[in-house]
């Protein structure tokens, strides 16, 4: 249990979670796992930026032994309140109930309603500057990326920027550092986050981006409160988030679908041929053998939606709830969308998907496709034509 260098005398001292497999509930898959980073800051006054998960307290405590008794710790930042990076702040509390927490405001109101405790809070806003000795923290609220109480704290003489959730992924590692990682699989990890956490809250996203650029702040390091620390080319994951966020858009599709009897997969089929051959890429996933979060993940850089099902109970299988639910609460922005899918005695499930797409923000890309029964040759070429007509909108 070590800490890790970042900058003279400024270390990690966070906790790594091997075993994370779901965040926020069980809505976000994490496969690789997650880190929670916290920082220690030596200087006339020392300084813990975050802190980690309740169950990786003492993993904290431990690496922090390994450079100063954590009661010597002046300072506590809290860049924000959820609990995967305060969960450990009671138990360090109790070996420091002298320290100064610093936070927003909301920060402050959201940790006396977790914790409960007689803290030495002071609020800070935006353009505070907090002198360590050697070092400043300055402050940036960032607030809805992703809490309301959410902000960044930056160190000048350091061009070390903390922002907490934003520029993260979840991935745990051997290593610390993003020039230690492929960083394919960084990027990746960092979009599937985005896409997943971030993606309702574009518009902020984008605001906060011209704001700290307008501060003309160098900043040689981003370290986020998860994954790893962007310090080879801390301007690849901006430059990323400024084009999730804006919803530029490559010539690509996702056809997610279920099927009852085989007729609306057989619908998907021609249908991602006919997208194919007007040259848009596009990705097939059946709904219920697949992790729905990848799909929101591929919606960073799709144009297109195209969601199938057949009508059963006049509506379309309960198996594409979810994923439809998750779709309104996450808005892709600048998407299309359209529906289709294979019934019997009733209608309905074309036109509640359609519903659906258009809640979530997507437009519609053209009239949604319905075929009775079992699809036929020439059903199946509708499909098809219907999938290359899509793809010309996608591309106009
Ligand atoms: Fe919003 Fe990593 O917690």
């Amino acid at each position: 249990m070590n800490p890790v260098l970042l900058k003279e005398d400024i270390y990690w001292v966070g906790a790594v979670d091997w075993d994370m497999r779901y965040f926020h509930g069980p809505v976000y898959s994490t496969h690789r796992g997650t880190t929670y980073n916290s920082f220690l800051i030596i200087d006339q006054k020392i300084t813990l930026v975050d802190t980690v998960f309740a169950p990786f307290a003492g993993e904290m405590l431990e690496r922090i032994r390994k450079i100063i008794d954590p009661s010597r710790i002046d300072y506590i930042v809290i860049n924000h309140v959820e609990t995967d990076h305060t969960g450990a702040l009671p138990e360090l509390m109790k070996l420091v109930p002298q320290a100064k927490i610093f936070c927003t405001a909301r920060g402050k109101a959201g940790l006396l309603k977790h914790y409960y405790g007689e803290w030495d809070y002071e609020v800070v806003q935006t353009g505070m500057k907090l002198p360590l000795g050697r070092r400043t923290l300055s402050f940036i609220e960032a607030p809805m990326l992703h809490w309301p109480d959410s902000m960044f704290t930056y160190i000048p003489e350091e061009e070390l920027l903390m922002p907490n959730d934003a520029f993260g992924q979840h991935l745990a590692s051997s290593f610390r550092f993003d020039d230690e990682v492929d960083n394919e699989l960084v990027m990746a990890e960092a979009a599937r986050y985005y896409a997943n956490i971030l993606y309702p809250l574009s518009k902020m996203v984008l605001k906060k981006l011209d704001e700290v650029s307008a501060l003309n702040i160098p900043i040689s390091m981003i370290a986020p409160s998860h994954g790893v620390i962007w310090r080879d080319n801390p301007g690849q994951i901006i430059e990323a988030y400024r084009r999730w966020a804006s919803g530029e858009w490559l010539p690509k599709a996702v056809v997610v679908y279920e099927t009852m009897w085989g007729s609306t997969a057989a619908m998907a089929r021609a249908v991602v041929e006919g997208l194919g051959a007007e040259k848009v890429a596009a990705t097939l996933v059946k709904a219920s053998i697949r992790d729905l979060n990848n799909i929101f993940t591929e919606l960073l850089e799709a144009r297109l939606l195209v969601v199938g099902s057949p009508t059963v109970n006049r509506s379309y299988l309960s198996v594409l709830s979810p994923f439809l639910d998750e779709l309104t609460g996450l808005k892709p922005v600048n998407r299309l969308g359209a529906a289709f899918g294979s019934y019997g005695w009733s209608k309905g499930a074309v036109k509640n998907i359609e519903a659906k797409l258009e809640a979530a923000g997507l437009t519609l890309a053209g009239e949604g496709l319905e075929q009775l029964w079992v699809p036929d040759a020439g059903e199946l070429e509708s499909c098809y034509e219907w999938g290359r007509a899509l793809a010309r909108t996608v591309k106009e």
